[in-house]
C-alpha cells in the first residue's frame, strides 16, 4: 500500500495546473537534493498540457527555475504513432515544455513509437534498464510518475480488459487497445507501483463519476485502482468539477 494517499481538490483547472507544477518542482528539488537528479515520467492526453506550459513559464522566473540539466524525462506511455504525429504524447510535451526549457536532449527519453509496437516497447525497456542500471528482476524507481484518468478508468495505457493489466514481469509492453484498434506502448504496474511518488491529475465534470468509482474502496475493477505505490506517495490532484461527486 502507498505510504500516504492524499486527495487534494482545488477550485478550477488553473489552480490545478499550478498545484501540479508546484508539486513537480517540489519533487524535483527534493530528488536533486537527495540523489543529485530527478527522474520523472510524464503523462499524456490533454490534461497535463497546462501543467507543462506553466513549468515552461516558470523557467523565466529565478525563484521558480529548475536545474533542467539534472532532470531526466521519460514517458509513462505513448501512442503508436511517429513523434511528429498530432496524437503523440512526446509531441505534446515537446511543444508545451521540452522545447522551452534548457533540458539537454540526452536527458529526454522518448518512446520510438514509429517502430513496430513490440520493438518500440522492448527498446524502451532496454533504455530503462540501461539508464537505471537494472539487474534482470529489478524495477526502476522513478522520483515522480504523472498519470491521468480516462473515462473508462484506464491510466497510462493500461486499459480495461487489455493484456497489459496482467503483466508483472516486463517493465514496458505494447498493449493492443481494442476500442481504438491501436497499439499503445505503456509502463506496466510494477513500474508505476515502484515509484517514490505517483501524481494523478484529474480535471473536469466529465470525470466526476469515474473518479468517484475509482476512489471507492469497495470496488477494484478499474485499472487506475491498481496504482498503489508499495513504498511511495500517491497524490490525487483534482479540480472542483472532477471532485463534485466525492
Ligand atoms: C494518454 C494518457 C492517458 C490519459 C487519460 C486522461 O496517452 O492518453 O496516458 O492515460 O492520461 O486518458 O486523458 P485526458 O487528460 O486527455 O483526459
Amino acid at each position: 500500500m502507498p505510504d500516504t494517499r492524499t486527495i487534494k481538490t482545488v477550485p478550477n483547472t488553473t489552480a490545478l495546473y499550478r498545484a501540479a507544477a508546484d508539486e513537480f518542482r517540489r519533487c524535483a528539488h527534493e530528488s536533486i537534493h537527495e540523489r543529485g537528479r530527478f527522474c520523472v515520467a510524464l503523462s499524456g492526453g490533454s490534461s497535463p498540457r497546462g501543467v507543462y506550459s506553466l513549468l515552461a513559464n516558470d523557467q523565466s522566473n529565478p525563484h521558480t527555475q529548475l536545474p533542467w540539466g539534472k532532470v531526466f524525462i521519460f514517458f509513462g506511455d505513448e501512442r503508436h504513432v511517429p513523434p511528429n504525429h498530432p496524437d503523440s504524447n512526446y509531441r505534446m510535451a515537446s511543444e508545451s515544455l521540452l522545447s522551452k526549457v534548457p533540458v539537454p536532449p540526452q536527458n529526454v527519453f522518448r518512446v520510438f513509437a514509429e517502430l513496430d509496437a513490440n520493438e518500440a516497447a522492448q527498446k524502451y525497456e532496454d533504455q530503462l534498464r540501461s539508464f537505471f542500471g537494472l539487474r534482470l528482476n529489478d524495477c526502476p524507481r522513478f522520483d515522480l510518475i504523472m498519470l491521468g484518468l480516462g473515462p473508462d478508468g484506464h491510466t497510462a495505457s493500461l486499459f480495461p480488459d487489455s493484456k497489459a493489466l496482467d503483466e508483472n514481469v516486463r517493465l514496458v509492453v505494447a498493449n493492443w487497445v481494442e476500442k481504438f484498434q491501436q497499439y499503445r506502448i505503456t509502463f506496466t504496474f510494477p513500474v508505476l507501483n515502484h515509484a517514490a511518488e505517483v501524481m494523478f491529475l484529474v480535471a473536469g465534470g466529465d470525470k466526476a463519476q469515474i473518479l468517484k468509482d475509482v476512489l471507492n474502496p469497495e470496488t477494484s475493477q478499474f485499472p487506475a485502482q491498481k496504482v498503489l505505490p508499495e513504498n511511495g506517495k500517491l497524490l490525487w490532484l483534482l479540480d472542483q468539477d472532477a471532485a463534485s461527486l466525492l
